[in-house]
């Protein structure tokens, strides 16, 4: 994967969409499930690599409570501004928020008890050395627990995206933007690179979650903060606003009402 696919989330415009329409709808419940796949009951330090707008990091934070410590991690300086701008539950752990590559992060040798990583490892540039990396700032016994879409299902929200942006003859803003399959990992995938990083008691899981956006202009909403949303604030006014109506058809939405989408992950869970 190239670098330049890592960099998609480093344009201003893009965190914030991303956090009005994709947080609380999609990333947030799935945090949830990546926190309930560690199965750890009592952590006093974690790394949540490729944070983005933090919400895994705010999630755990809470979980970890004020003893603890939670270090986010990213290399969008824009998304890193967003999650630092939010205000913590009460009684959460103080999160430090840096920003540096998942490939070399700037953390110690077996300096945390657990270390996860939602929906970033589709966009590493070298996704063993980011699982590496996992394993290294590992104490022996800490547990990592990352995951992507998995490439066994539909890819939910994002399939549609690209198959419009193909249809309309957008060119890609980087190497495979529009191949759906380069944003999901089959479970086999994770579970070789858990185990080559040398993880043991590997488990991959494949979790399915139906996402609910208050309105379909919600929904196709979502793709301004994506790394196409700049792809889009380029075009003329009347084609961007066909390609919203096709993305919109594309979902399935009507004018009222809310859309809902299916999505699935693979959650892999690793042992240092
Ligand atoms: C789809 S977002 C997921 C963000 C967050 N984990 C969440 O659940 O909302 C992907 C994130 O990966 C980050 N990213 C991409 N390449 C990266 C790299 N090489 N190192 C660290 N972060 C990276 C992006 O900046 C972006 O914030």
């Amino acid at each position: 994967m190239s670098d330049s696919r890592s960099a998609g989330f480093t344009e201003v415009s893009v965190p914030e969409a991303y956090d009005r329409f994709m947080s609380r709808q999609l990333f947030e419940p799935w945090a949830r499930e990546l926190i309930a796949a560690a199965g750890v009951q009592t952590v006093g330090s974690v790394l949540d690599v490729a944070t983005g707008t933090g919400t895994v990091a705010r999630l755990i934070a809470a979980e970890v409570g004020e003893a603890g410590r939670v270090v986010g991690a990213d290399i969008s300086p824009a998304m890193l501004g967003i999650a630092a701008a939010k205000a913590a539950e009460p009684g959460s752990a103080c999160i430090e928020y840096v920003e540096c590559s998942a490939t070399a992060l700037a953390a110690a040798d077996a300096s945390f008890q657990l270390a996860l990583c939602q929906q970033g490892l589709q966009f590493f540039p070298d996704r063993i050395a980011a699982v590496r990396e996992l394993h290294r700032v590992l104490a022996p016994g800490g547990v990592a627990v990352a995951s992507s879409w998995a490439a066994e299902r539909p890819l939910g929200l994002f399939g549609p995206m690209v198959d419009t942006l193909s249809e309309f003859g957008i060119t890609e803003p980087y190497p495979r933007a529009f191949d759906a399959s380069s944003y999901a990992l089959a479970v086999a995938d994770l579970r070789e690179l858990f185990e080559s990083a040398g993880f043991r008691h590997v488990t991959v899981q494949t979790v399915e979650l139906e996402c609910v956006w208050e309105t379909s202009h919600d929904a196709v909403a979502t793709i301004s903060g994506t790394p196409y949303g700049p792809l889009l604030a380029a075009l003329p006014d009347a084609q961007r606003q066909r390609m919203y109506a096709a993305l919109n058809d594309r979902l399935g939405g009507s004018k009222q009402g809310k859309l809902t989408v299916r999505t699935a992950s693979n959650i892999a869970r690793g042992v240092r």
